[in-house]
């Protein structure tokens, strides 16, 4: 660097990175409902996992609930990007609500495959996190007890199955891809006759946003993921860095969040954003990083997304 000036600083940036096309299409739903419903238009759980894009929705109108039974009856509710258990849908019909459903169209294809898999007589086996809420809401497309739930490869050794019916797997659209392949090998070694997913259930975005950083990891010394800690593909994303080869790998909810410090004395950063972070707070890192240093930026594509999704009809031609 030049005396007096700031240190240079390489950036090497995510190609792709933040938002997926179902991420966009279920911020698109909530914004197209105020507009033609009025406000208030109530959503249930966090259309999806980011403060910064719930806090400009609550702006424009939208109210956040955890439940159905908070919704008052006379106003339009809207089901998250992650996807619902059947029994919401349902009540919200018995309750006449007028609801609109933004979840992912890769997490209902999901949904339809484990559908598929019960009508002909499989048990299920779902690779994915407990409690997450698409986990909830696609175990919640069948009966109790014909879903059994996979964490890790331990468990795909372990799990109690039914030994009388045909067994198939499904997965979690947010997972790290090289977990579910051990998982899957591992299920494929216990249950040689297992059904898999024709093609995999991990989404494109996921994968494409994991191979972006597998391709920046080993020349960076630092990773910043820009994501929420309750959304499964940003944690993938650090995951991902750390064990392709950088040393640290942290996660920022925004700019302000990142101590610059953390790369005082580095030669590169590597940046990027799970499939919920808006590209404004991928900049916010950016700036935050221009305080300090003279920044180079590089931006690593590993992959061109050209893939969008229609609203439901009923909010189309708008
Ligand atoms: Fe859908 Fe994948 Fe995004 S399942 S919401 S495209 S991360």
């Amino acid at each position: 660097s030049d005396a007096g000036g700031k240190p240079r600083l390489n950036v090497l940036l995510a190609g792709p990175r933040g938002f997926c096309a179902g991420v966009d299409r279920a911020i698109k739903i909530v914004e197209e409902a105020i507009r033609r419903y009025g406000a208030p238009v109530y959503v249930r759980h966090e259309i999806v996992h980011n403060r910064y894009v719930v806090e400009s929705l609550e702006r424009q109108g939208a109210i956040f609930v955890e439940e159905l039974d908070e919704v008052p009856d006379d106003a339009p509710v809207v089901f998250s990007a992650h996807g619902v258990p059947k029994s919401v849908p349902a009540e919200a019909s018995r309750r006449n609500l007028f609801y609109l459903d933004a979840t992912c169209p890769l997490v209902s294809k999901v949904h339809r495959e484990a559908e598929q898999h019960f009508s002909r007589g499989r048990h299920i086996l779902l690779i994915g996190h407990a409690g997450h809420p698409e986990v909830v809401g696609t175990m919640g497309q069948l009966p109790q007890g014909t879903v059994t739930l996979v964490e890790d490869e331990e468990q795909a050794r372990s799990v109690a199955v039914p030994t009388e019916r045909p067994l198939a797997f499904i997965t979690q659209t947010t997972l790290s891809v090289d977990d579910t392949a051990g998982i899957v090998a591992a299920l494929r070694q216990r249950f040689p006759a297992i059904h898999a997913p024709a093609k995999e259930d991990i989404c494109y975005a996921t994968t494409n946003r994991q191979a972006a950083v597998k391709a920046i990891a080993p020349r960076a010394e630092l990773m910043v993921v820009v994501g929420a800690p309750n959304s499964s593909n940003s944690l993938r994303l650090v995951e991902v860095a750390k064990r392709a080869g950088c040393p640290r790998a942290l996660m920022v909810q925004r700019g302000r969040d990142l101590d610059p410090t953390l790369a005082a004395g580095l030669g590169t950063v590597g940046i990027t954003a799970g499939a919920s972070a808006p590209e404004v707070l991928v900049e916010e890192v950016l700036t935050r990083l221009s305080e300090h240093f003279e920044i180079v930026i590089e931006e690593v594509v590993v992959a061109e997304e050209r893939i969008t999704f229609k609203l439901p009809s009923g909010l189309q031609h708008a």
